[in-house]
């Protein structure tokens, strides 16, 4: 305890230049919550019928219930029901919203970059020493991602009992309200609250699901300090359609008193949030660039890769450093005006103390720049799938590829496998890869096993999954045309296109992505099922170089659902 103390306190460079001493932190409670610190370590029982795999089942019933989704459809055009009636399961479950407070909440809201913000903000005060929670959507492979407990996604079996736990209380009172249980997402926030009050963390991270007025996150009452990262067109059927509808939701986040901050925003969707603020009267302010604070060591280095990352760090130090500073400097007043004039204040730059430099660079999130090494293979995964995360993918792969090649005992054979979901741009998606030199581009639907036609050689593909190839093969073409050289035309007369200067790749496209990782590793990845990849005729000889390869580099990239669906194959700890 004296040691955390330590730790917490000499690198604690803000509170020590606003003279705060170890008293002050003490008189804040905080000393109690640390070390009445709870680790749960028993073991649900294991009764059928109520294990993790029917868990997992009953919560997926909520997903489609049809009386669920009526409730949400008569919400629609009333949404303060929205709150209300999530109020209403909260106190079923058991827990008050006065109780909530106790969580010393940091609350997220944003269109692009709440995730990562989160994620940068929880890494930040863990590496104080701070016992943390947080509550993210969506996941990649399993639920449990959603709930964390100091960074780890909550185990099998602390799910399992909280869930029954939360689960029974909603079904004994289900007679008593006409038969309502909440939808997914709602049952989810409740359950994470749940597992942070019984977990007793000393704080909690948590991401709006969607918008920040009506979404169920929002029946907290006061959450320590509120953040807004880059607002952007999004959802727009169920927030309004303009970026000043979106601000308005957003800004539905804010309490009376309890600071905030966004990054920049484009200036109607700023004007918004300033009048939201002035509203609610809370203290809203800007964040610098990450380059106005001073560190010694030049530029703050980032867990997260791309120049995009770093107004959302910048974010995070302003939400991590208010959090410590009003949490334990409770004496420390702030500012309730936020406006200047018509302008939003900025907030002051400062230095960030050792231990934040520290969780900044050490800051993790699955699926964004992870890499993964088995055997001859290394995977480099990311869920980029707008144009700027891809062109920050593509400079981490190229630099993060070009080091491991540099070690690399002989040639390293370079794949690419892509999947885009629903309309976006491939295309152009596929200019900016092109540069990173590969040898194989290779497509298959965002599907993880297509069951019994995952095979290549079974012609009995159903409508739903033939309509997903043939995009996959336009996809394809679309990127052999890009690359340019000989091809083939829509008659199948050869064409001669103007080649780039970058390598040619073979392309290839597989049923599902599975059978796409079993071609491309060749057996040489240990931990993958070492079934014989299905060959299409012609194929064999294409995979030569991945057998002589020192080394398979794959980059897996263009969308979540494939990043998730890979993980399932290759992480087989992650989906048990
Ligand atoms: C799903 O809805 C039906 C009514 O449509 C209800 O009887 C059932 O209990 C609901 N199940 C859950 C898990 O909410
Ligand atoms: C924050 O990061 C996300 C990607 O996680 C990015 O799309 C967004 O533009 C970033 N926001 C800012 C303000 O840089
Ligand atoms: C992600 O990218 C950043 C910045 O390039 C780097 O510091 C970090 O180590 C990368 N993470 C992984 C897991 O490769
Ligand atoms: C991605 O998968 C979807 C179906 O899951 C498919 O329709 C689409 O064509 C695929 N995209 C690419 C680029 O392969
Ligand atoms: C494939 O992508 C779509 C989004 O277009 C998503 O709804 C679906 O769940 C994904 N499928 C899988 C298996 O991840
Ligand atoms: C078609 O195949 C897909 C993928 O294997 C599967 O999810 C879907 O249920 C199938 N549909 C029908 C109508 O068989």
């Amino acid at each position: 305890m004296v040691w955390l103390w330590r730790v917490l306190w000499r690198n604690w460079v803000p509170a020590a230049r606003l003279g705060g001493t170890d008293g002050a932190c003490r008189s804040a409670g905080l000393a109690v919550s640390l070390s009445a610190r709870y680790y749960s370590t028993k073991t649900a029982p294991h009764i059928p019928g109520m294990e993790y795999q029917d868990a997992i089942c009953t919560l997926n019933t909520l997903q489609t219930n049809a009386s669920a989704l009526e409730q949400v459809r008569r919400e629609r055009g009333r949404p303060e029901l929205q709150l209300h009636a999530m109020r209403a399961f909260l106190n079923r479950a058991g827990i008050t919203v006065e109780e909530l407070d106790h969580l010393n909440i940091i609350h997220v809201t944003g269109t692009k970059g709440k995730g990562s913000t989160c994620a940068f903000t929880e890494q930040v005060l863990r590496s104080y020493g701070f016992r943390t929670g947080f509550y993210s959507s969506p996941h990649l492979v399993q639920v449990r991602e959603r709930i964390r407990i100091n960074g780890q996604p909550i185990g099998k079996e602390l799910f399992t009992k909280y869930f029954w736990q939360v689960y029974g209380r909603l079904d004994e009172t289900k007679e008593a309200h006409g038969g309502t249980m909440p939808a997914y997402f709602r049952f989810l926030t409740i359950l994470a609250f749940h597992v942070f009050l019984q977990e007793k963390v000393d704080l909690a991270v948590i991401e709006v699901g969607i918008g920040g007025a009506y979404d169920c996150t929002n029946i907290i009452r006061s959450p320590w300090v509120c953040g807004i990262s880059s607002l952007g067109i999004d959802h727009t059927q169920i927030l309004g359609d303009t970026i000043e509808q979106i601000a308005w939701q957003k800004g539905g986040i804010f309490k009376p008193g309890v600071p905030a901050f966004t990054v920049r925003q484009p200036e109607d969707a700023m004007a918004v949030l300033r009048d939201r603020a002035k509203e609610i009267q809370c203290p809203l302010r800007v964040c610098p660039e990450l380059d106005d604070y001073q560190v010694d060591c030049g530029l703050l280095r980032l867990g997260l890769a791309g120049q995009h990352q770093r107004a959302n760090a910048s974010l995070a130090l302003q939400l991590s450093h208010s959090w410590l500073q009003r949490r334990c400097l409770p004496d420390k007043g702030f500012p309730a005006d936020s406006v200047d004039g018509s302008s939003v204040l900025q907030a002051a730059s400062f230095k960030p103390s050792p231990i934040m430099v520290k969780g900044l660079a050490d800051t993790e999130w699955p699926g964004r720049n992870q890499t993964l090494k088995h055997g001859a293979v290394t995977y480099f995964l990311d869920g980029a799938h707008t144009m700027r995360s891809m062109q920050a993918c593509v400079q981490w792969f190229r630099e993060t590829a070009a080091q491991h090649e540099r070690s690399a005992s002989g040639p390293v054979c370079r794949v690419l496998l892509f999947n885009a979901t629903g309309e976006r741009d491939s295309a152009a998606m596929f200019k900016l890869l092109l540069p990173c030199q590969f040898d194989f581009a290779v497509f298959c639907p965002n599907i993880t096993e297509a069951i019994a036609s995952c095979n290549a050689d079974q012609q009995n593909f159903n409508v739903s999954l033939e309509n997903m190839l043939t995009r996959c093969l336009d996809n394809e073409r679309s990127w052999r045309l890009h690359q340019g050289g000989e091809e083939h035309g829509d008659d199948g007369r050869l064409l001669i296109l103007p080649r780039l200067p970058e390598k040619r790749a073979d392309t290839l496209v597989f049923p599902c992505i599975l059978s796409a990782l079993q071609w491309i590793t060749q057996n040489r990845d240990p931990t993958l099922d070492r079934a014989v990849p299905p060959v299409k005729p012609g194929l064999k000889d294409k995979a030569a170089p991945l057998r002589q390869a020192a080394h398979i580099h794959v980059l897996v990239t263009g969308s979540l659902h494939l990043v998730g669906g890979v993980l399932k194959h290759l992480d087989p700890a992650s989906s048990k």
